[in-house]
């Protein structure tokens, strides 16, 4: 038994020997500019305690908090700096880490400072989250070279000024969220032509403003998010736009007659329109949504019964009250 349990052991000893052999040899991995870079954003960030593996006489495809390398070029190809109250920037030597695919800061309350221009060199750049700090300025225009991403997350943060409307040249786009931002201006015109063959599109809790681009209507967007801005004016022909799982207009200030919904998309499953100004009937079109789990149109200026049939009565009250004369169920009958 004993002798086995040794004989076990064996062939994990000489591989333990010989990989610290390599260690010590000197077989390091990590690309010398790379670490130079990686050494350079940690000191930017503060030397926060979460990196502290990071040290100049370790391998940073071996051993870094967070970091992953290429196992073929050994490039880093990961970098995440998450959940920390460090205090710093975002150095400008990310721009030398060529490879990477996936970056993410998130969390990072106290990361100040503006997104580094020379983000726009990591051509390979897939996903780029940068969400819930306390990163400022502008939107950079270059993003919109960064041809690979297909996730863009710049939820949460102090950004300010317009959307740019060049970002449509993300043709792989398939998440753009820049929700819970200071962004004003008007959405982009644009915006009705991504190339994408869907986006989900997430743009509440700024300061938007101006009407919806009637170019929308052609958008492919699988979620349409607008919520809590102060957009004003005409959405009715929104709805039937193609592959919209998700519409959410909840929280701004749009008015128009919403029996002019025309079509709604068959396949979908969340209508919040809720606190606007929207007037008129609701359409009796909505009772043939079949996939429909959320509505809610309370506090506007709807008027006249709730259609019956379909699933229209399998929401409560809370999803019509406080409208100008709405009635029938879940409301108190049509007088
Ligand atoms: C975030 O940045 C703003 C300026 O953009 C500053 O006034 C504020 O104190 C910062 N907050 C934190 C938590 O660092
Ligand atoms: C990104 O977009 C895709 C396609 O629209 C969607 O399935 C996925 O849930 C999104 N990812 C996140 C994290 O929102
Ligand atoms: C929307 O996506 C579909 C595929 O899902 C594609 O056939 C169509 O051309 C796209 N529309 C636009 C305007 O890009
Ligand atoms: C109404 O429905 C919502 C969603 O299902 C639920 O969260 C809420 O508690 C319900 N409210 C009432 C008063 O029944
Ligand atoms: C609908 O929205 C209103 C206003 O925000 C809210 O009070 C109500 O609870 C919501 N109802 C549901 C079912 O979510």
């Amino acid at each position: 038994m004993q002798k086995q349990k040794l004989c076990c052991l064996c062939p994990s000893l000489v591989l333990f020997l010989f990989s610290s052999a390599l260690l010590s040899s000197g077989a390091e991995l990590c690309n010398p500019t790379e670490k130079e870079a990686l050494l350079e954003i940690k000191h930017s960030l503060g030397n926060p305690h979460i990196m502290r593996s990071w040290t100049p006489n370790t391998d940073c495809c071996k051993s870094w908090y967070k970091v992953v390398c290429d196992s073929q070029t050994n490039r880093v190809i990961w970098l995440k700096v998450q959940f920390s109250h460090l205090v710093g920037q975002i150095s400008p030597a990310i721009g030398h880490l060529t490879s990477l695919q996936i970056v993410s800061f998130y969390k990072l309350p106290n990361l100040y400072g503006t997104i580094p221009q020379s983000i726009t060199n990591l051509k390979n750049l897939q996903f780029l989250e940068l969400s819930y700090t306390n990163l400022s300025g502008p939107i950079p225009l270059c993003l919109t070279q960064m041809h690979s991403l297909t996730d863009l997350f710049l939820t949460g943060n102090q950004f300010s000024g317009s959307i740019p409307p060049s970002l449509v040249q993300l043709a792989n786009l398939e998440n753009l969220s820049l929700d819970r931002n200071k962004l004003t201006g008007s959405i982009p015109e644009t915006f009705g032509s991504f190339k994408n063959p869907i986006l989900d599109l997430q743009l509440s809790r700024n300061q938007l403003s101006g009407t919806i681009p009637k170019s929308l209507a052609n958008g492919n967007f699988s979620t349409l998010d607008l919520s809590r801005n102060k957009i004003a004016g005409d959405a009715a022909f929104l709805f039937g736009n193609g592959n919209l799982y998700g519409i959410y207009l909840n929280g701004n200030s749009l008015s128009f007659d919403f029996s002019n919904v025309k079509k709604f998309y068959e396949f979908l499953m969340h209508i919040d329109i809720s606190r606007n100004k929207i007037y008129g009937r609701i359409p009796t079109s909505l009772t043939k949504l079949k996939y429909l789990n959320y509505l809610n149109v309370s506090y506007n200026s709807l008027c006249g019964p709730i259609p019956t049939g379909g699933l229209l009565q399998s929401f409560n009250e809370t999803s019509y009250f406080h409208n100008k004369c709405l009635c029938g169920a879940p409301l108190p009958p049509c007088k």
